[in-house]
């Protein structure tokens, strides 16, 4: 069985969360794709909704299927965001950003009554970490950046390869919102709160990968089927 496949068992599961007349945001990735994918072919329910995205990539894969991404500010609050991740753990932990859509990602969790996460098996992990983490910073001297966060991993015992994304070109890949992306190699993260906090308090750090106490549950595709992890919040 494939990997599209355990992906496809996860958005498969997921859709029977969806109601007529819901406010909907989209993730990005291929898993939040495969859920467009199957959610574009009912047309009855994709009518009734309203949607908006965390990319102008997702905004391509929804024009597919003529679902139509209003602004983020049109709407108070999102009844449900499905997205993907790069890694969670067993309290809904997150890394994100492997596609760069980290911000806006956050900006819909944040406003999301409910924020269900779909996952192939390989994304559950015991400790974050390996999985590079992501973190959007302002374009305006980078290294600076970078040598402020590196001092906050150097407190927590961590010393890594920190190392600003660079797209197929060879240029600095820059975010929809015109930034950059560093991608931090820690490997395991133990103190993810402290140091999320930490990083985010950086002026010119505009957010990080760590998604913390924000997923409503996951739902992890198998071979076969898929099975959704609820978790208090
Ligand atoms: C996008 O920036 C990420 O946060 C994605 O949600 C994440 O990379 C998952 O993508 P896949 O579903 O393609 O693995």
């Amino acid at each position: 069985m494939t990997t599209q496949q355990k992906k496809i068992n996860a958005a498969q599961l997921v859709i029977k969360k969806i109601k007529p007349g819901m406010s909907l945001g989209l993730g990005t990735g291929s898993t939040a794709n495969e859920f467009i994918h199957i959610l574009g072919k009912d047309r009855d329910l994709v009518k009734s909704l309203k949607f908006t995205s965390s990319s102008n990539q997702t905004i391509e894969t929804a024009r597919i299927y003529s679902i139509k991404c209003l602004e983020l500010d049109e709407f108070d609050y999102l009844d449900i965001t499905i997205d993907g991740a790069d890694e969670i753990d067993k309290n809904g932990d997150m890394i994100k950003g492997g596609g760069g859509a980290l911000l806006r990602e956050k900006m819909l969790a944040n406003i999301s009554k409910e924020y269900f996460i779909i996952i192939d098996e390989s994304k559950s992990v015991k400790t974050l970490g390996n999985f590079p983490l992501p973190i959007e910073i302002i374009p305006f001297s980078p290294k600076s950046t970078i040598s402020q966060i590196d001092k906050v991993f150097k407190k927590h015992q961590m010393v890594l390869q920190i190392e600003i994304r660079v797209d197929s070109t060879g240029s600095n890949f820059i975010t929809d919102g015109g930034n950059f992306i560093i991608d931090c190699y820690c490997k395991k993260i133990f103190q993810s709160k402290e140091i999320n906090a930490e990083i985010e308090k950086i002026p010119s750090v505009i957010t990080t990968g760590l998604f913390l106490n924000m997923s409503s549950s996951v739902i992890i595709g198998y071979d076969q089927y898929a099975t959704e992890f609820k978790f208090d919040r």
